[in-house]
C-alpha cells in the first residue's frame, strides 16, 4: 500500500526509504506543477492546527501557506494562547482537537509531548521541531540536495557543528536513502549515541558509512553537500557565549569548502548566526542552495500534509 493516510509524522524513523521516496517524489511534482500554475486543491474542506512552543519563520509560513494552496485552512495556535499554557493536559488536548481538525503540527521542546498528543490524537501528528528530531526539515533538505546533485544515493554530506535534533534527522534520513553523512562536531556535542546507532544499523542495510568525527576538515573531504546549523539551538540561549567558543573553528568558510568536491552545495536549515557557524561569504556564494532549501520546506511540507491528510 503506497498511502500514508492517517499516519503520524513523528520522526523520519519511522517510515521506510520506499516512503520516504514517496514522499520526496510528491513533494518535486508539486513543486513543478506550483511553478506551470497547476492546481491541487485535495485538502478542500480540511483543516491543520500548528502549536507552537518555540519560535518559527519558516516553518510556520510553508505549512501556513501549504495548507491554503492545497484548499485547506492552517490556523496557528500559540501556546500562550491556548488552554496548554493554564495547565489543560495533552490528552484533553487532542481529544479536543481532533474534533474539529484533520491534522495537528506541532513544534515543541520534549519529543515526549509531540508523542503524548499523537498518542492520544485520532488525526495526524506532524513534528514541526522537538529536542531531539525535525524530521520535515530534512525531507526538504534531501528533496533539494537531489535537485542539484541530480541523485541521492551514493553521495556524501558533511555536516559541520553541534550534533543536534537537525543533525539526528540527517542522520536517519542518509541512512534510508544511501547517503554517506560524515558529521564533525567537538567533543560532547556528539548526536545521540541512540539515535547514532539505530541510524548506523540502517546505514548497514543501505550500503553507507556514517561517522562522527572531531575535524571539519575531514568530514569535509569528497563531499557533495556541506551542512551546518547554528551552534546554541532555541533552549540553549544561556549557552550561546560557551559555544560561540567552543565551537569556534566549526565554521563553514571558504578556507573548509576549497576541501570539498568542486560542485558542493552547501545547505543551512535556518535561521543562520552569519559570522558564527557561516560565513557571509558562502552563505551568499554560488555553492549556497539554502534559501531554494528553505523554499523547498513549502514544497516538503505539502507533500507531508497531502499524504498523510488527503
Ligand atoms: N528551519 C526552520 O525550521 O526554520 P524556522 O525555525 O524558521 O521554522
Ligand atoms: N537546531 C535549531 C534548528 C532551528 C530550525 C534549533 O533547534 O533551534
Amino acid at each position: 500500500d503506497k498511502s500514508l493516510k492517517g499516519r503520524d509524522f513523528l520522526t523520519i524513523s519511522d517510515f521506510t526509504a520506499e516512503e520516504i521516496r514517496l514522499l520526496i517524489d510528491a513533494a518535486h511534482d508539486l513543486k513543478r506543477d506550483l511553478k506551470k500554475g497547476i492546481p491541487h486543491t485535495i485538502l478542500q474542506g480540511k483543516s491543520l492546527g500548528m502549536i507552537f512552543t518555540k519560535p518559527s519563520t519558516r516553518t510556520r509560513v510553508s505549512f501556513e501557506v501549504g495548507m491554503y494552496q492545497l484548499g485547506g485552512y492552517a490556523l496557528f495556535l500559540s501556546s500562550q494562547d491556548i488552554q496548554l499554557r493554564r495547565g489543560e493536559s495533552l490528552p484533553d488536548t487532542a481529544a479536543t482537537l481532533e474534533r474539529y481538525l484533520d491534522g495537528i503540527m506541532i513544534r515543541t521542546f520534549d519529543q515526549e509531548d509531540v508523542d503524548e498528543l499523537a498518542q492520544y490524537a485520532s488525526i495526524p501528528v506532524i513534528n514541526g521541531l522537538t529536542d531531539i528530531v525535525h524530521p520535515t526539515q530534512v525531507v526538504a533538505d534531501l528533496m533539494t540536495v537531489e535537485e542539484h546533485q541530480g541523485k541521492l544515493a551514493g553521495l556524501k554530506l558533511a555536516y559541520i557543528g553541534d550534533g543536534n535534533n537537525v543533525a539526528h534527522s540527517l542522520l536517519q534520513i542518509c541512512a534510508r536513502m544511501g547517503v554517506h553523512m560524515t558529521i564533525a562536531c567537538p567533543q560532547g556535542y556528539e548526536p545521540d549515541v541512540s539515535v547514532l546507532q539505530a541510524a548506523r544499523k540502517d546505514a548497514a542495510k543501505s550500503g553507507v558509512q556514517l561517522e562522527v568525527v572531531e575535524d571539519p576538515v575531514e568530514a569535509v573531504k569528497g563531499a557533495d553537500a556541506v551542512y551546518t546549523d547554528i551552534w546554541a539551538s532555541m533552549g540553549q540561549e544561556k549557552e550561546q557565549e560557551k559555544r560561540a567558543q567552543v565551537f569556534q573553528h566549526y565554521q563553514v568558510n571558504t578556507e573548509l569548502l576549497k576541501g570539498a568536491n568542486e560542485d558542493v552545495i552547501v545547505l543551512h536549515c535556518l535561521p543562520a548566526h552569519r559570522g558564527e557557524e557561516i560565513t557571509d561569504e558562502v552563505i551568499d556564494g554560488p555553492h549556497s542552495v539554502v534559501f531554494d532549501e528553505a523554499e523547498n520546506r513549502l514544497h516538503a511540507h505539502k507533500a507531508i500534509m497531502a499524504l498523510l491528510i488527503g
